[in-house]
């Protein structure tokens, strides 16, 4: 893979201008480990966007009440509600047991955010909080009610993709990563900057919160909207598998296929009804707990080493 470091010199991966502080990553977290367990969009026309999930990434249909779906596959769920068309006001990310949860809450509450009630029904129990750009993060335990069916009907589910990330743009990356990162725990793996300006403030920033490259991300964009979620599928095989079967439903790539710099993975994107984008990867790269954060420049080649890159600003 590319190796990013070789290109940078360490004052600009080193730049701390208006950047989460980087010692919460040296200073362990009790959010580390958890995963995205699920998220919430929403659509002015949900039927198609239930529609789509269903045919298109496998996922059973669980109404759970009025204008609420839960969308199923293997290792990947969401919930579609009545609501803002494109819009995602939920990110879940499931931790491992009781006593973790109450180490990220006492974190959070430590931090002086408030805790508001859990608005997902797929937890067991946790807690969720607001972040700066009006989103709510949840953080919990499945419930068991809700766990996975041993076997999938649906033809597409026999595709592996599991849910893996969410990313969202902002007006503010500075802002937003700086509260993931010191309020909720989620360690910095790669920052973006504007090339050759190691003094500026990052256009995009990569967080994890296990091993894998990022749980979460932000891109710089003219307004705060979702950007996109995405699938880890286990081989480049399966992304030829997902491309054909995406050909099937007569579905275009909208980029891709490619290979990220940052994450290092391979990925084509799709839009659901509603225009979201929604992303299948493979090859996700893995990232070590105590790694010190890297740096990329702000052009299309950290986007896709392969070519022509999405640039939200
Ligand atoms: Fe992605």
């Amino acid at each position: 893979m590319t190796d990013p470091a070789a290109s940078t010199p360490p004052a600009f991966a080193a730049a701390s201008a208006g950047r989460p502080s980087e010692a919460s990553a040296k200073a362990g977290t009790p959010l580390w480990p958890a995963q995205l367990d699920h998220i919430g969009r929403e659509s002015d026309n949900p039927a198609a966007l239930v529609t789509f999930y269903r045919d298109v990434m496998g996922m059973a249909v669980q109404p759970l009440g009025p204008g609420q779906w839960l969308m199923r596959g293997p290792q990947r769920r969401i919930l579609i509600a009545v609501g803002t068309r494109g819009g995602q006001p939920l990110s879940a990310f499931r931790v491992e047991s009781r006593q973790q949860l109450d180490a990220v809450r006492a974190r959070v509450t430590g931090r002086g955010v408030p805790l508001l009630n859990l608005s997902t029904p797929l937890f067991a129990d946790g807690f969720a909080v607001r972040d700066p750009d009006g989103r709510q993060v949840a953080f919990g335990l499945p419930d068991p009610r809700y766990a996975e069916p041993a076997s999938f009907d649906l033809p597409a589910a026999r595709l592996r993709g599991r849910l893996q990330h969410v990313v969202v743009a902002s007006t503010d990356v500075a802002r937003l990563a700086k509260f993931y990162v010191e309020d909720l725990g989620f360690v910095v793996t790669d920052n973006v900057f504007a090339a050759g300006d190691e003094h500026a403030a990052a256009t995009a920033m990569f967080l994890r919160s296990d091993l894998e490259h990022h749980s979460f991300a932000v891109f710089r964009a003219p307004e705060a909207r979702p950007d996109h979620h995405a699938y880890e599928t286990a081989s480049w095989n399966d992304i030829r598998d997902w491309a054909d079967h995406m050909a099937a439903h007569r579905i275009k790539l909208w980029w891709g296929p490619g290979r990220h710099g940052a994450g290092n993975n391979l990925f084509f994107m799709v839009e659901d009804p509603d225009g979201h984008k929604v992303e299948l990867s493979a090859e996700l790269e893995y990232v070590a707990r105590d790694a010190a954060p890297r740096a990329w420049a702000h052009e299309e080649r950290t986007l896709n080493l392969w070519g022509g890159a999405w640039m939200r600003s």
